[in-house]
C-alpha cells in the first residue's frame, strides 16, 4: 500500500542567484496535521511561475522516497529532506514508471488524478545546487507528476493511498515524460497519448504538434512539440556570396537590392516572410557587421529582393546605400525564421508601417503567385508619399486576389499627396480604424513595423478579442526575452561585457547589432548573451526544454552537457553550448 509520508508546502520569496533574484516557491516545508487540499492549491502553499506550475490540472506536485535514495546514491548526498524536490506530497509507492495518466487515487477525504509529469525548469537546480538537475529528472525518468483535485478534502502524513481507478492507455508518467522530451517520437504512441482525457491541456498540445509533423519528420526537424514555431533547416550554413544585380530606389529612405547567385545557379525559394543575415565589411580593419533584412521579394523567383532604409547614423543601412553598387558581391545566409504564413482558409491581415512591409509583401506576393481566394487585407501606415514603399507593387498585387481590401493611412500626408489616390486616410494606423474597416476578428494577422506600432496593435487586437496564436510579429530588432521567476530590468541597449573582453572566438548577435568576443568565465552562449543584456529567452537552462533555441547563422558550437534531444539543424541550443570558432546567433 502506498503512504503519503509528508506533506509539503511553501510561499514564493526572492532567492538570490547569479547576481539576479529569482522568484520561486520551490522551497516547501513539512507540515504536521491535517492539511485543507483545495482545486487549486494545499492550503498555504502557492506556486512562483503560473506560466510553468500551478493551474488546476498543475495543483498538488508528487515525488516519491525512492528517487529520494536513488538521487543520494546518484549525487553522493546525504542531507535531503521532505519538498527537497519542490514537492508538496512526498510518498512511498507510486513509482513514475508504474503510475498512468489518469490513474485516480483517494488520499485523506480528497481525491486526486494524475494529469502530467512535472516540467523541469532551472529553479529545481538552485533548489538542490545541482544545475544538471532539471536534465537528470527528465533523463533519467523520474520527474514525478503532477495531480489535479477532483474532490476537495484533508490529508495528513501517514495517509494510505488508494487506487480509485486506472487511467485509459495505461501510459506511465515516466512513458509520456520520454515521448515528449527524449529522441524517439512514435505516432502510434502520441496518439495513445492523446486519446488520455485527463493529460493536461498543455501536454496534448505538445502531442499535437508532434503529431501534426510526424508523418515526414527526420533528425533535421525540430521537435515541433517543444518547438511549435518550428522552421525548416536554413539551405546553407553559413554566409553564400551573391552578386547585387539591381539597386532600386522605393522611397526617398529606402533601397532595395536584388542579389542573384554568382554561379548562376538558382536560389533556394524562402518561405514568405523569412529574412537573411548579411555580413558586410563596413570598415576595412573592424570586424563586419551583421544585419537582418526581410526578403521583400515573390518567394518563388530566381532572385532574393531586400529593401532596406537608411537609418539615421545607421552603419550598415548608410554603406548599404551609399558605398553598395551594382555588380559588389555581398556575403548573404540561407533565409530563415519563422514569421511566415500559416496554412489554412481563413482571412489573412496585413498589417504593416513603414519598411516593416518587407516580410509582408513577401507574403501579398506568394497569395497573389497561387491565385489565393483567401479574404486579404494589406493595412500599411506610412508617413507620406515620398516615404510610402511598394505602392504600385501592392496595388498590382491585390488586383491579383479576388477577395482583397486595402487601406493606406499617411501620418502627416505633404501637400501633392492625393487622398483617396495616394492614400485612404490622414493619421496613424491603429485599431480604431481596423474596427471602422470592419476588418475579420477571426483572421491571422501578422505585423511589422517600428516596435511601440507593433507593440501597441498587439495588445489592442488580443483586447479586441483576437486570439494570441493568430497575431504574428517581427521585431526589427532583438525579440522579446523570457526569463522565468527573474522581474525584467528596465532593458538596456546590448553592449560589451563589464567582464575584461575575452580573448575566444567572435560571437556576433546579429539582431542585437554586437559581435563579442568568448571567454573563459563564461558557461554558455547563454551566460555571454546575458552579460550583454542581449534579450534572451530560456527555461531549465540545461538542454531540456528548448525555449533557448536560437539560430545559428554560422558557425559550429560544442555542447557541455550534451541536450537531452538535439536541437534542429541550423540551430542551437544556448543554454548548454559554447561557440567551436567564430559564430554567428539570430539573437
Ligand atoms: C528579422 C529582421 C528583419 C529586418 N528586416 C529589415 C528590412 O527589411 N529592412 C530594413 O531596413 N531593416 C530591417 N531590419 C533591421 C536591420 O537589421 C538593421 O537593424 C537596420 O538596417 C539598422 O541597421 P544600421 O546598421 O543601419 O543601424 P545601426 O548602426 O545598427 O543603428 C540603428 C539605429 O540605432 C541608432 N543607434 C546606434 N547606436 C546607438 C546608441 N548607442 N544609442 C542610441 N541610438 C543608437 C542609430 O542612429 C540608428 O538609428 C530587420 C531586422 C531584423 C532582426
Ligand atoms: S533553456 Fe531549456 S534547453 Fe535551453
Amino acid at each position: 500500500m502506498a503512504r503519503l509520508l509528508s506533506v509539503n508546502v511553501g510561499l514564493p520569496r526572492g532567492i538570490p542567484w547569479n547576481g539576479r533574484t529569482v522568484d520561486t516557491a520551490v522551497w516547501k516545508t513539512s507540515v504536521q496535521g491535517l492539511r485543507q487540499v483545495r482545486r487549486l492549491n494545499v492550503d498555504g502553499d502557492r506556486q512562483g511561475d503560473m506560466a510553468g506550475h500551478g493551474g488546476e490540472q498543475r495543483a498538488v506536485l508528487v515525488y516519491q522516497s525512492e528517487s529520494y535514495r536513488y538521487w543520494q546514491r546518484e549525487l553522493g548526498r546525504n542531507n535531503f529532506s521532505y519538498g527537497q524536490f519542490g514537492e508538496n506530497f512526498t510518498v512511498d509507492g507510486l513509482p513514475d514508471h508504474d503510475v498512468c495518466i489518469g490513474d485516480r487515487y483517494r488520499i485523506g477525504s480528497a481525491l486526486f488524478e494524475v494529469t502530467q509529469p512535472r516540467v523541469t525548469c532551472y529553479r529545481i537546480g538552485i533548489r538542490m545546487n545541482e544545475p544538471r538537475m532539471a536534465a537528470l529528472l527528465v533523463a533519467r525518468g523520474r520527474p514525478g507528476f503532477y495531480l489535479r483535485v477532483l474532490e476537495e478534502g484533508q490529508v495528513e502524513a501517514g495517509d494510505e493511498i488508494v487506487q480509485v481507478g486506472n487511467g485509459p492507455e495505461q501510459m506511465t508518467v515516466s512513458e509520456v515524460n520520454a515521448l515528449l522530451y527524449l529522441p524517439s517520437h512514435p505516432r502510434s504512441q502520441i496518439e495513445r497519448a492523446l486519446r488520455i482525457p485527463a493529460l493536461s491541456e498543455g501536454w496534448q498540445g505538445s502531442f499535437r504538434a508532434l503529431l501534426s509533423q510526424n508523418n515526414d519528420r527526420d533528425a533535421t526537424t525540430a521537435n515541433a512539440g517543444l518547438d511549435p514555431m518550428s522552421e525548416p533547416p536554413p539551405a546553407w550554413t553559413g554566409f553564400r556570396p551573391l552578386r547585387v544585380v539591381h539597386k532600386i530606389r522605393e522611397s526617398i529612405s529606402v533601397m532595395s537590392l536584388v542579389l542573384e547567385s554568382v554561379d548562376g545557379s538558382r536560389l533556394t525559394a524562402a518561405l514568405p516572410g523569412q529574412f537573411v543575415v548579411l555580413r558586410l565589411q563596413v570598415t576595412p580593419d573592424a570586424p563586419a557587421v551583421m544585419r537582418s533584412y526581410s526578403l521583400s521579394s515573390e518567394p518563388g523567383e530566381p532572385y532574393y529582393r531586400i529593401s532596406v532604409k537608411r537609418e539615421a547614423q545607421g552603419v550598415a543601412s548608410a554603406y548599404i546605400d551609399d558605398r553598395v553598387e551594382m555588380g559588389d558581391v555581398l556575403d548573404v545566409s540561407a533565409p530563415r525564421g519563422s514569421f511566415t504564413l500559416r496554412p489554412g482558409d481563413g482571412p489573412i491581415v496585413l498589417l504593416s508601417a513603414g519598411v516593416g512591409a518587407t516580410p509582408v509583401i513577401a507574403m501579398l506576393h506568394a497569395l497573389a503567385a497561387t491565385g489565393s481566394t483567401r479574404e486579404v487585407w494589406w493595412l500599411h501606415g506610412a508617413r507620406c508619399g515620398n516615404e510610402h514603399v511598394f505602392a504600385q507593387e501592392v496595388r498590382d498585387l491585390l488586383k491579383d486576389l479576388p477577395h482583397s481590401h486595402s487601406h493606406v493611412s499617411y501620418s502627416a500626408p505633404d501637400r501633392e499627396d492625393r487622398q483617396g489616390v495616394d492614400f485612404d486616410a490622414a493619421g496613424h494606423l491603429n485599431i480604431e480604424v481596423l474596427r471602422k474597416l470592419d476588418v475579420p476578428r477571426h483572421g491571422n494577422f501578422y505585423l511589422c513595423g517600428p516596435s511601440a506600432f507593433m507593440g501597441d496593435l498587439s495588445a489592442a487586437l488580443a483586447a479586441w478579442g483576437v486570439a494570441a496564436d493568430a497575431i504574428h510579429t517581427e521585431p526589427f530588432g532583438p525579440g522579446p526575452s523570457s526569463t522565468p521567476g527573474i522581474a525584467t530590468s528596465p532593458s538596456r541597449r546590448p553592449h560589451q561585457p563589464a567582464e575584461s573582453a575575452g580573448t575566444g572566438p567572435l560571437v556576433s548577435f546579429a539582431r542585437s547589432g554586437l559581435s563579442v568576443h568568448w571567454g573563459a568565465g563564461f558557461q554558455s552562449l547563454l551566460e555571454l548573451a546575458e552579460a550583454c543584456d542581449v534579450p534572451t529567452r530560456w527555461s531549465c537552462r540545461t538542454g531540456v526544454c528548448h525555449i533557448c533555441q536560437t539560430g545559428l547563422v554560422a558557425g559550429t558550437v560544442a555542447f557541455r552537457p550534451d541536450p537531452i534531444e538535439p536541437p534542429t539543424s541550423g540551430t542551437t541550443l544556448i543554454c548548454c553550448s559554447q561557440p567551436s570558432g567564430d559564430v554567428v546567433l539570430d539573437l
